[in-house]
């Protein structure tokens, strides 16, 4: 089957102020490359000449420079979900110009086929590896809620990404589940399961046409690992292999999920050294370059994802050795890689990141001081939520001491007490199963906290010790944060002004 050829230009002509739009992607790869630098150029002619012109966007996922940071800076996002990552579009949303609603994101499919975003998507752009004889299509090492994006589109534009060398047939596991009252189990029962297709079937009568590209996918380089991330990953490989030696992990082990950015990097990069542990498969939804490394090794015996989130060298490597990382790695939409079944059903040991945790075990994952969007809670809910054990893992101090990542209340709630087992820092490793909130204090700011900030701590507990099964001074709980923003180091509370 053939489809018309389009320029860049040509297909950014299609999209109009305000069209909702879909994108195809998942932490940068698979996401549109070409047609949104076009778009962008056509959103500062536009402003240029004094006329409105934003989209909305739903994506996989954050994507690339290419994507959200060429449309961000040309302010051409009129609303975007869920998760993002990009330093230009955080501006934007932080100043308001762009609205960002943050969803978990195996929720972000049925909530869009459920109607709650409206009835359908004008236009949507689809990044494929390869357009099959048939007019199916292999889509990129991205996949996010592509399925589902192409269902609810009334047009859609193919990118066809020739630096995929039309290599990744047999990679993916494409599956649509049906809808309430409808649907039935999501029928995987271990990572490695198949229960799709390899490709996407798209309406031959919604494609408008094909726009070539030949780029990578613009991951981020990782920060390189330092003392710091080096003695999270190994606290965190401590715990696993105690939980492994007192029988509560199995002896077979259970999938892991590894969430994103440097920490998570570093806490696998620790697993290759941790030879207690068994080699092990991953249910997750990135795949960092740490876990390649892993697979080569033989650490990582299989990993079920919703992305390759590797870098420019590790994805040639990849396309290179295609048919070695075939046998041990399958690429899934959001709402089957973050299924919250089937997570609950494989014993997913979850592993995330936070930017602070309080003395009661609450996570801020995504704002900072409370009103600044980071990023967004990506899957660490889908995971934390429904995981065999979740972890979270963070520097116990940030920007040399001025702030301590562990706060008596965290300034936003991402995950609630109710959801988080254990909190691993630089420090140690705080285990709060079965504690009540003043045990989970002391377990914290004993192991967690780094010594400059525990004395602070306790004294805020001591301070708080007037009643209350969750014992806070509610004028006093966000004290941490109020100082940093006033001095700019949280060293400076002075509880005695609360007293
Ligand atoms: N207050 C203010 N700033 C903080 C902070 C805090 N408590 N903690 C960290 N920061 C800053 C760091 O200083 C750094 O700033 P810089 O870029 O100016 O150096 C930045 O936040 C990132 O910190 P870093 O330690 O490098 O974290 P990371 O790359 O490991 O990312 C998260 C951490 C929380 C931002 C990231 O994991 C995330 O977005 N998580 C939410 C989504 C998620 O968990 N998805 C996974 C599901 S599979």
């Amino acid at each position: 089957m053939k489809f018309p050829i389009l320029t860049p230009e040509e297909a950014a002509e299609l999209f109009f102020n305000d069209a909702k739009c879909g994108f195809s992607g998942f932490t940068a790869p698979g996401s549109p490359k070409v047609v949104t630098q076009a778009i962008a150029a056509k959103a500062e002619k536009l402003h240029a000449q004094g006329e409105p012109f934003k989209i909305n966007i739903i994506t996989g996922a954050s994507t690339s420079d290419n994507c959200d940071g060429v449309l961000a800076r040309a302010n051409a996002i009129g609303k975007r979900t869920p998760y993002q990552n990009h330093p230009d579009l955080r501006k934007r949303i932080n100043s308001h110009d762009a609205h960002y609603f943050d969803l978990h994101l195996s929720e972000a499919a049925q909530k869009l086929r459920y109607g709650f975003f409206g009835d359908k998507l004008d236009l949507a752009i689809i990044e494929v590896s390869d357009i099959q004889d048939d007019g199916t299509v292999v889509v990129g090492t991205g996949v996010g809620n592509v399925p589902t994006i192409a269902k609810m589109a009334d047009k859609i534009i193919i990118e066809l990404n020739e630096k995929l060398r039309h290599a990744l047939y047999g990679l993916h596991d494409i599956y649509l589940p049906l809808d309430p009252p409808h649907r039935t189990e999501i029928p995987i029962f271990k990572p490695s399961d198949r229960i799709g297709s390899p490709v996407l079937k798209l309406d031959p009568e919604k494609i408008v046409g094909v726009v070539m590209s030949d780029h990578y996918e613009g991951v981020k380089a990782f920060t390189p690992l330092d003392d710091t991330t080096k003695q999270i990953g190994a606290n965190v490989c401590k715990f696993l292999m105690s939980e492994l030696h007192a029988g509560r992990i199995p002896a077979s082990f259970l999938p892991l999920q590894s969430g994103v950015g440097n920490v998570a990097n570093a806490v696998l990069y620790g697993l290759a050294d941790a030879k207690e542990i068994p080699p092990f498969e991953m249910y997750t939804e990135v795949m960092q370059d740490a876990v390649i490394d892993l697979m080569k090794k033989g650490r990582c015996k299989f990993g079920s994802s919703c992305s390759l989130t590797v870098s420019n060298e590790v994805e040639d490597e990849v396309i290179d050795n295609i048919e070695f990382f075939k046998e041990h790695l399958v690429l899934r939409p959001s709402e089957i890689s973050n299924n919250p079944e089937v997570i609950r059903r494989l014993g997913v040991i979850a592993m995330n990141t936070a930017l602070e945790a309080d003395i009661f075990g609450n996570i801020n994952s995504t704002h900072v001081t409370g009103t600044r969007m980071m990023n967004g809670i990506g899957g660490s809910g889908d995971f934390t939520r429904n995981a065999y054990i979740s972890i979270f893992s963070c520097p116990s101090i940030t920007k040399e001491g001025k702030i301590s990542n562990i706060v008596p209340m965290v300034s936003h709630v991402d995950h609630t007490e109710h959801s988080v087992d254990i909190i691993v820092t630089d420090q140690g490793i705080a285990d709060l199963r079965g504690l009540d909130p003043v045990e989970r204090a002391h377990v914290i700011i004993d192991n967690c906290a780094h010594p400059i900030y525990r004395e602070l701590l306790r004294d805020y507990l001591k301070l708080s010790t007037h009643g209350g099964q969750t014992p806070h001074t509610l004028h006093a709980s966000l004290a941490f944060h109020t100082e940093f923003l006033a001095s700019g180091d949280m060293r400076n509370v002075d509880w005695s002004k609360f007293a």
